[in-house]
């Protein structure tokens, strides 16, 4: 019987040699030492042991059960030791790899404009108000003094969506949707997108405008020409140079378009001033009366001035970029710049 245990090692000794992992060592345990294992089988037999025998058997199944235990537990450690550091081969970070840049966002170069555009005329007292871009006919012509077939209509490519329903052509069609609600005085602003069927370097079928009206008791063209003078000097400095010259909007009498000094060339003439050393960055003039009848004003009492201006080409003065299109591709290494 004695002999049993010495079996019983040698061949749990064996097995021991030809296993590597944890789960398979714990099993081992299980199989021989368990309350079910194999030496707790064996002495169970050991009734059948002579008497003077007994006490030999019963120390050297302890001798066994320790000797077994204690081997498990040292090829446990190192399967336990061999599994972590595989572990941490295969999980190994390189530190000396360069690191994934961050990239910041920015604010468009549009947006940041038409903010700054935005305070300017806060400043002097203009509220900004918006207006849709999917607009009426009758807001976007009609009530500006444009009615059907006018030849105006020939100057702004138009989107239509429907009879009647286009793509807002400018922001002016907001003057009427303010005046409609509201009574004089009324100073306002109000940026957004429109829409022309244009494209080339200096025109995109989408882009910003930001449109004015100041309209009260005894406004000039004076008043005109003063804010508007103040604001491309705040825009560009105390240098800029304006022009105003005379022109034709039917929602304005009289009207003029202003220009100013291509800050690409210096007036020197380069692509995007067209060499004429000038670019056109607004329309504006006297509100007229006949757009006061559509919202109910009495010419007699108020008068008023507006103006639209292009808020893309004013960040294209002041970014120094020469072609209008880049503001709309998102290329990231472009928009980084500013
Ligand atoms: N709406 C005109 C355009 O887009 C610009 C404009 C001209 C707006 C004169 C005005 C104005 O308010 O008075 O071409």
């Amino acid at each position: 019987m004695t002999n049993d245990l010495e079996v019983l090692l040698a061949k749990a000794d064996a097995e021991l040699q030809t296993l590597q992992t944890e789960e398979e060592l714990l099993s081992l345990r299980t199989k021989y030492l368990g309350r079910k294992g194999q030496l707790t089988a064996l002495l169970r037999n050991i009734a059948v042991i002579p008497k003077e025998r007994r006490a030999d058997f019963g120390k050297r199944s302890n001798e066994i059960k320790d000797i077994l235990s204690d081997r498990i537990d040292v090829a446990l450690k190192e399967a336990r030791n061999r599994k972590r550091s595989n572990d941490l081969l295969r999980q190994r970070i390189d530190v000396t790899l360069p690191g994934r840049r961050v990239h910041y966002g920015r604010l468009h170069p549009v947006t940041q404009m038409r903010r700054e555009i935005s305070a300017i005329f806060s400043r002097l007292g203009f509220t900004v108000v918006e207006g849709p871009e999917v607009e009426l006919d009758y807001y976007n012509f009609e009530a500006l003094n444009i009615p059907a077939d006018h030849p105006a209509r020939d100057m702004q490519a138009t989107f239509y969506i429907e009879d009647g329903i286009v793509l807002r052509t400018h922001t002016s069609p907001v003057q009427v949707r303010k005046m409609e609600k509201m009574r004089p005085p009324v100073k306002i602003i109000s940026p957004g997108r429109v829409y022309r069927h244009d494209s080339d370097v200096s025109h995109t079928p989408m882009f910003h405008q930001i449109e004015g009206l100041l309209v009260d008791r005894g406004v000039t063209f004076a008043d005109l020409k003063g804010v508007l003078t103040y604001f491309f000097k705040e825009v560009f400095g105390s240098e800029t140079v304006l022009r105003f010259r005379p022109s034709f909007f039917p929602f304005t009498e009289p009207s003029a378009e202003v220009d100013i000094r291509c800050m690409l060339c210096g007036g020197c003439g380069c692509r995007v001033c067209g060499q004429s050393g000038w670019i056109e960055v607004l329309g504006s003039g006297m509100v007229d009366p006949a757009v006061f009848k559509y919202v109910d004003y009495d010419p007699e009492e108020v008068s008023g001035f507006a103006f639209g201006l292009g808020i893309d080409r004013i960040a294209l003065l002041k970014y120094g970029i020469s072609d209008l299109r880049l503001l709309f591709e998102n290329d990231q290494r472009f928009l980084e710049q500013f």
